[in-house]
């Protein structure tokens, strides 16, 4: 079976070159269409046998499973465009949080999915959270968590649970960023390490941490008890921490929800 990519943007690059280095799609099996040609030039270079187009409909004629990969209000009138050409059993997956997939299957009466990645599949690590609609065969479902589960850990969910879930997976890696990034600023203003130093040395400790917490299974309070002596620095640090970090993700995430209504 063909799988289809229609948007070969950020995110529709970074599913297509993941999940083909990942093993779980084979580079004869991929089609990929684009509105402009120039931005697949370099999947032509790496994928030669990856078969591209600037025509939607030829993606949707020739493949069982496709992947709608633009931004969220370009997605109906791709839907549109594509619906003549569609197998009726095929498995159309969205990737927009501000879609309701409910409502395109009620529209236009698709099997659908709803699939939301992390740009860290890149690294083959982060979870995709993965809906799917009424309709949607075991095994389409199966194909679909499989395939993503070759990139990091697949979470299925509900479609309400979508907003609070992308806060956490797909703007996740951008917040740990602006984290890491805040963490390195605070002691480059002291003077003692470079910017590139601070930022090397907190990414690491962000990165040991996160395997102690998944490879040993350590928790978080484990972790911030073993090293928070009573009595010494880092308590001092974690008081500030606790005291600001609660309502700073409370703010965080009331208007990521907010956004995601208004999408
Ligand atoms: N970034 C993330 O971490 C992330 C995670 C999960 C979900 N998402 C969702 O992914 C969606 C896409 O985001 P993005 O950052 O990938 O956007 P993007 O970089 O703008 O990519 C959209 C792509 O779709 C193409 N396109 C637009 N209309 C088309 C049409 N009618 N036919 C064929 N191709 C068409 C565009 O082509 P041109 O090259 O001609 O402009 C562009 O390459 C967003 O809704 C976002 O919410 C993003």
């Amino acid at each position: 079976m063909k799988v289809g990519f229609i948007g070969y943007g950020n995110m529709g690059s970074i599913m297509v070159r993941s999940l083909l280095c990942s093993g779980a799609l084979d580079p004869e099996n991929v089609m990929v269409s684009n509105r402009s040609a120039t931005r697949m030039s370099s999947l032509k270079e790496h994928y030669p046998a990856v078969e591209q187009t600037t025509d939607n409909t030829v993606v949707a004629r020739k493949s069982g499973l496709i992947f709608i990969c633009v931004r969220s209000d370009q997605v109906d009138e791709v839907v549109r465009e594509i619906l003549p050409s569609l197998d009726p059993l095929a498995h159309v997956v969205l990737i927009n949080g501000g879609v309701s997939m409910a409502e395109i299957q009620q529209n236009y009466g698709l099997k659908i999915s709803k699939v939301i990645p992390s740009v860290t599949m890149e690294v083959g690590r982060g979870v995709t959270l993965i809906c799917h609609g009424q309709v949607v065969e075991k095994g389409q479902k199966e194909l679909l968590e499989n395939m993503f589960g070759s990139v990091g850990p697949v979470k299925v969910i509900v479609e309400d649970c979508f907003d609070v879930g992308t806060y956490m997976t797909s703007c996740g890696p951008a917040f740990v960023a602006a984290f890491i990034e805040e963490f390195a600023e605070a002691a480059v203003r002291q003077g003692s390490f470079s910017r590139d130093e601070a930022r090397a040395m907190v990414t690491e400790t962000v990165l040991a941490t996160a395997a102690l917490m998944i490879e040993r299974g350590k928790s978080s309070e484990e972790i911030c008890h073993s090293v928070a002596t009573r009595g010494g620095i880092t308590e001092e640090g974690l008081k500030v921490l606790h005291r600001g970090l609660p309502s700073i993700f409370d703010e965080v995430v009331r208007v990521t929800l907010v956004k995601h209504e208004q999408s």
